[in-house]
């Protein structure tokens, strides 16, 4: 993107608008504004998807007294853009299912709440939006795995988790999407599918099994969930097919881009499935959703990792020093020009800040990502509105700085102790203690008019 003082110009006008907190455009702050009429209206799209019974936030705000209660807090995280969460900067880039209140709405809770938060009257809808099992349409085949127990009191738990599938022929899969029954507990999962040759895999639809381990899927585990084929051998496995962090919607690529021919005989297996502390008895049940096609995957999707595990090297190399601030930078030139169509930042808990972007041959910048303030709750899986083509002979390049100091209120170590990347694990170790830095991105060979191929999700009610 070349430099263009025109945009700075009308950028400062708005900026100076909106911070006056006055306007936005021709529209107006509400000079009394109620509950009722203008704050139910932005919670119920924004905040209950989450908020609710049952939801991925500790606390419900379906009811106005609960909404009452936390007023002052709500109106804090709502002004910092803490809440809803994403860390992306919309000043920056561009995301699909963007989760960002517009200025004039955020003005309209600090006006709301400075004004003693009042109802308005009890003649109004407040409700969360239906509640999707799956954000992207009513799924062809819903896969169920093993259920887990927890304990009040428990800490971290790690599963290795599958679910054995017998179709009455061989399908494609245009996505995959896994759902927790409770979102929440799960912290973060990894999902590979497990391809069987024709006859060569007995058992079938519905075989579910789980182990409790931090080892990963080796060997060992294979035999143990009896992911072996019949004749000995060690199925196809097609690695990071499904994804899960909290915040995560599934995505499905336009018709054609991406996608998985899968066999009659397949497993799921969720590794590394990551429960955080259980502060009461409960269990969860995760589902994998399946979505079907009857267009042939044409565009093979590749993930390029730079970083950690990557194909680039982390400079300085990834050690922070107990009490320090560290800055480290991974790039990667690539030699063909790709379409990049989601990305996934990913650090652990002593993360602080996130930049992405790419240097074409000829200088100029294509932005990909920035996240000023690092959240470890919050790592989406980032799909652009359309696809970003990076030509030939670009540097990607991702800079990373890491808070290894007591005000990192994330830091598990207090008081705080060296942190670096580790590798005892056959892999590095990807326990949250640990350090990782890395930037995925998903992406499929360019092709003449990919800049506009919108990726934007068609909602479709199940
Ligand atoms: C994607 C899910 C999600 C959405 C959407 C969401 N929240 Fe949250 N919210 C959470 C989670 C999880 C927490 C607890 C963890 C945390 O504080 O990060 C939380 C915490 C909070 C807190 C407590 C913060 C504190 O410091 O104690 C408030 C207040 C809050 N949210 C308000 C809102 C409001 C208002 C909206 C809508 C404008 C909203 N949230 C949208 C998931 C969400």
């Amino acid at each position: 993107m070349k430099f263009n003082p025109i945009h700075i110009i009308i950028l400062t006008i708005v900026t100076s608008i909106i911070g006056c907190g006055e306007k936005k455009g021709a529209v107006e702050v509400p000079s009394n504004p109620t509950f009722a009429q203008h704050i139910a209206p932005i919670m119920a799209k924004n905040c209950l998807p989450c908020h609710r019974l049952n939801g991925a936030a500790p606390f419900s705000l379906e009811q106005f007294s609960a909404v009452r209660k936390r007023a002052k807090t709500i109106a804090k995280v709502t002004l910092n853009r803490y809440m809803p969460p994403w860390p992306a900067d919309p000043n920056y880039s561009h995301f699909v299912g963007e989760k960002v209140l517009t200025d004039l709405q955020i003005a309209t809770i600090q006006r709301w709440v400075e004004q003693g938060a009042p109802e308005g009257g009890s003649n109004y809808t407040y409700k969360a939006p239906e509640l999707y099992r799956s954000s992207i349409r009513k799924p062809d085949l819903v896969i169920p795995f093993d259920t887990v127990v927890l304990h009040e009191g428990d800490l971290d738990r790690f599963f290795i988790s599958k679910a054995q599938v017998k179709l009455d022929r061989k399908r494609y899969v245009s996505a995959l999407e896994l759902v927790p029954a409770s979102m929440g507990l799960i912290h973060h999962a990894n999902g590979h599918l497990l391809l069987y040759a024709e006859g060569t895999k007995s058992g079938g639809q519905g075989t579910v099994g789980k182990i409790e381990t931090t080892k990963g899927l080796n060997l060992k585990s294979f035999e143990r969930l009896n992911l072996i084929s019949d004749d000995g051998s060690v199925p196809v496995r097609v690695h990071s097919a499904f994804n899960y962090l909290p915040g995560v919607e599934g995505v499905e690529y336009p018709s054609g881009i991406g996608g998985y021919e899968v066999p009659r005989d397949f497993a799921a297996v969720m590794n590394d499935v990551h429960y955080g502390p259980a502060d009461a008895n409960t269990t969860d049940k995760p589902v994998l959703n399946v979505f079907f096609t009857d267009v042939a995957p044409k565009r093979a999707t590749g993930e390029l990792m730079l970083g950690t595990n990557g194909v680039s090297k982390i400079v300085p190399p990834l050690v922070v020093p107990a009490n320090k601030v560290t800055k480290h930078t991974t790039r990667y030139t690539i030699d063909a020009d790709i379409s990049v169509l989601t990305i996934n930042p990913h650090l652990h808990q002593l993360g602080k800040s996130f930049w992405a972007f790419a240097i074409k041959p000829n200088g100029d910048t294509i932005p990909l990502i920035r996240i000023k303030r690092w959240n470890f709750n919050w790592q989406y899986f980032y799909t652009f509105k359309t696809m970003v083509k990076i030509p030939a002979g670009s540097e990607i390049v991702a800079i990373a700085e890491f808070d290894n100091t007591t005000a990192n209120p994330y830091n598990p170590n207090q008081p705080p102790k060296t942190v670096a990347e580790r590798w005892d694990y056959g892999g590095a170790s990807m326990r949250a203690s640990d350090e990782m830095f890395q930037f995925i991105l998903t992406y499929t060979p360019y092709q003449k008019g990919d800049e506009n191929i919108s990726l934007e999700r068609k909602i479709v009610k199940p």
